[in-house]
């Protein structure tokens, strides 16, 4: 009798310990021995995750619309687990509002570091303020934050590499240097509150701007400014639609030669955009050019719908970030390779910058497949 009495208790405190949640093992166990379960099971963690460091890294990206973003988020998790880091990854979809109120959120959580991808790179100041006067260090994720002293760090590619290697890749593939040929030629920038975009625009530039100027190349649109061919919040969408606009516009009677676009979406929305017009790849396709090799991307090269794209191994950027994400938390030292060219209005940056590749379909298995970043599988689902 006494003996199921308390068989019965045990079974009530055990219903009582997993009502509340006990803890984090909730191993079933009794509320008072979860408790001493806790540090073995949250330091454990399996056996490719380090001992936790009781620091948490909060993550904030921008948006789970283009896929690059998705891997950048979940490359920063793995890795920052890895090293025994609690992380709170959240994207924001591409809303400003909805960013600054994830990182109020990620600095009351207490928060040790932030990564910031910014969704508008100017719109964070008051937040950032916030996590300075917190003590809480920030390093910037691949787009620069604007306009504040709060950043310690940044993690990126070579914004402006990125626009000439489209640049040099357009002026050798068309060999605009020799030919007498004129080609036409539309762009497609990024978004005016990234910086990246302004120096992809500054980059490609660079190169083409010498052949708008002699005729080799032909905007009949006339909207080569970066202000005329941006495209807020990188939006397909909106590269589609200027794309019809351009072709109904101004080459009913001529075809449209180039695309020069600064992102795989834009490529995309421009692909879509020539089909409606009854363009043909194999015939009388433009060139079309991107940015991030993503996986849609990569298939459209082999494909023949898209000509290059600029790949970012963001596994490499999320390396570096991580080691810039140590150096505040633990003491040590990122690696920088450089402190000229990212001025943000209030102090130039120590950034390290990673380099970007151009893809085609003659180099996209050397660099893509054997770099392990796609499988050939992957490719051809
Ligand atoms: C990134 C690009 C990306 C673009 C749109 C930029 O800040 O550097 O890699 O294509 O955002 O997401």
């Amino acid at each position: 009798m006494k003996k199921r009495v308390l068989s019965l208790m045990l079974t009530a405190i055990m219903a009582m310990g997993l009502a509340v949640g006990c803890g984090p093992a909730d191993t079933g166990a009794p509320a008072d021995t979860a408790a001493d379960t806790s540090a073995e099971t949250s330091d454990d963690g399996g056996a490719d995750k380090a001992a936790s460091t009781g620091k948490k890294v909060a993550v904030a990206m921008p948006t789970q619309s283009s896929e690059r973003w998705i891997n950048d988020g979940s490359n920063m998790k793995q890795k920052l687990e890895a090293l025994g880091y609690e992380v709170d990854l959240q994207y924001a979809e591409d809303d400003v509002q909805a960013q600054v109120s994830q990182i109020e959120n990620m600095i009351a959580a207490g928060a040790d570091c932030l990564v910031i991808a910014a969704v508008d790179s100017s719109a964070l100041v008051n937040v950032e303020a916030q996590a300075k006067e917190a003590g809480i260090p920030i390093i910037a994720y691949d787009r620069l934050l604007m306009d504040t002293d709060a950043v310690s760090y940044y993690a990126t590619f070579d914004n402006k590499g990125v626009g000439t290697a489209i640049g040099k890749y357009i002026e050798e593939s068309k060999d605009l240097a020799n030919t007498s040929e004129t080609y036409t030629i539309e762009f497609f920038m990024g978004s005016p509150d990234d910086n990246n975009a302004v120096m992809l625009y500054n980059g490609l530039m660079e190169v083409l701007q010498p052949y708008l100027d002699d005729g080799t190349l032909v905007c009949k649109s006339g909207r080569t400014s970066f202000e005329d061919t941006c495209i807020l919040r990188w939006s397909q969408e909106t590269a589609q639609q200027n794309c019809e606009n351009y072709l109904t516009g101004f080459y009913a009677n001529d075809k449209l030669d180039i695309c020069a676009t600064a992102f795989d979406g834009f490529a995309y929305g421009c692909k879509a955009a020539l089909e409606g017009a009854g363009y043909k790849v194999g015939e009388d396709w433009p060139l079309i050019t991107g940015q991030d090799a993503e996986l849609m991307a990569t298939k459209n090269i082999i494909a023949g719908s898209q000509t290059m794209s600029i790949y970012k191994d963001t596994r490499l950027l999320a390396d570096k970030c991580v080691t810039m994400v140590q150096a505040v938390l633990e003491g040590s030292e990122p690696e920088i390779n450089d402190k000229e060219q990212y001025d943000n209005g209030k102090l130039v940056v120590p950034s390290y910058l990673c380099t970007p590749v151009a893809v085609d379909k003659d180099n996209y298995k050397k660099i893509i497949v054997d770099g392990g970043y796609y499988t050939e599988e992957q490719l051809a689902e």
